[in-house]
């Protein structure tokens, strides 16, 4: 089966071409990130505007690049929530178009789901039942994933998600946008010790997150330095990096525990984290269990994953009995991952 798979949920113009009997795979991205530096944050209408420039010419060149005519194609993926609704109504407008006129199915996948499906991508892949730990600019999330449309939520976070946290603190030490690669790389010229943040929720014998108040924290630790110098500002990404690795680490461990489980999927943005990856993976070798994450280059968003979640919906394989997706394509700005897709 070639799926055509297309991503354009938030900030990033994501197209793949994925061949199920060969593996193969071929994607093309265009960030936005020069567009919305000046805003600090992503602005909805700029985002539009660009998959609508972006998206068509990333279809040609995926399908150049992989050899195949528009014709070959026998379905088409696209990400149909959670996230901008004008943003996702590019992406669906053109993928119902590609299937009116190809005469071929058009399959709404959940961003998530991509997210969460895309470490069976690597090798080796991760086998089912596993623990996911979604961390990306939009959610926190931990999900016993049973198999393929089985997702249990386990915890979440009750207000600012893992990333946003890193973004905000990039934005208060003054790093730009998007700050999580930022702060992990100035984090690692600072002295342990030069100051404590707080673990929020950290020892509340549950799995759920919250990250608001070590925004705050920071916040004032900022205002009480004043004029921050180079080794300020390290000091500081250092301790917010540690305080958000904690909490992550231990609610992660817990679950992994409570479900009896030792397999973990690492999936979103903040997945790159080279602290978290470094703690997990420590944790997870003491626990007699291991970590998988997606491909490098499928850490943020992407086609890729989108095409893959479209066709493991496709093939059946999903046993929510959603595995021909819903009828009518529709963006859905808002989506419950848990509430059956
Ligand atoms: O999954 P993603 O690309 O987009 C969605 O939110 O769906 O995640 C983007 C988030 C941003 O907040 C970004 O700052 C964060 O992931 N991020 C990182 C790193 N790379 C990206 N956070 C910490 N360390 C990183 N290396
Ligand atoms: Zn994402």
């Amino acid at each position: 089966m070639q799926v055509l798979g297309i991503e354009s949920s938030c900030d990033e113009t994501g197209v793949a071409l994925y061949d199920s009997q060969s593996g193969e795979l071929v994607h093309a991205l265009h960030a936005q990130i020069e567009l919305h530096r000046a805003y600090g944050g992503v602005v909805p209408e700029l985002a539009s505007r660009d998959h609508v420039r972006h998206l068509v010419p990333l279809i040609e060149q995926v399908l150049a690049q992989a050899n195949r005519p528009l014709a070959a194609l026998d379905a088409i993926a696209v990400t149909a929530g959670p996230g901008l609704a004008g943003a996702l109504l590019v992406g669906c407008g053109v993928a119902a178009g590609l299937g009116l006129a190809l005469g071929k199915p058009v399959i709404g996948v959940h961003h998530l789901e991509g997210h969460l499906l895309s470490p069976l991508l690597a090798r080796p892949a991760p086998e089912f039942p596993f623990i996911c730990l979604l961390v990306s600019g939009g959610h926190t999330l931990l999900l016993h994933v049973r198999g393929p449309g089985r997702y249990e939520r386990l915890g979440e976070t009750l207000d600012d998600a893992a990333g946003e946290a890193f973004d905000k603190t990039a934005q208060l030490l003054g790093l730009g946008y998007p700050g999580g690669p930022a702060v992990s790389r100035l984090a690692q010229f600072g002295v342990p010790g030069a100051l404590r943040l707080p673990r929020p929720l950290l020892d509340s014998g549950g799995l759920d997150f919250s990250f608001s108040g070590l925004k705050t924290a920071v916040l004032t630790a900022v205002r009480k330095r004043g004029n921050l110098c180079e080794q300020d500002r390290a000091d500081i990404a250092l301790e917010f990096v540690a305080a958000v690795v904690d909490v992550i680490t231990a609610k992660t461990m817990l679950a992994l525990r409570r479900t009896g489980l030792a397999r973990l999927v690492v999936a979103g943005g903040v997945g790159a984290n080279v602290q978290l990856r470094e703690a997990l993976d420590g944790a997870l070798a003491a626990h007699g269990g291991r970590v998988f994450y997606p491909p490098a280059d499928l850490c943020t968003d992407n086609g890729a994953m989108i095409a893959y979640a479209g066709f493991v919906r496709l093939s059946g394989a999903a046993d929510d009995g959603s595995a021909a997706g819903p009828a009518i394509l529709r963006a859905r700005p808002r989506w419950d991952l848990c509430a059956g897709l």
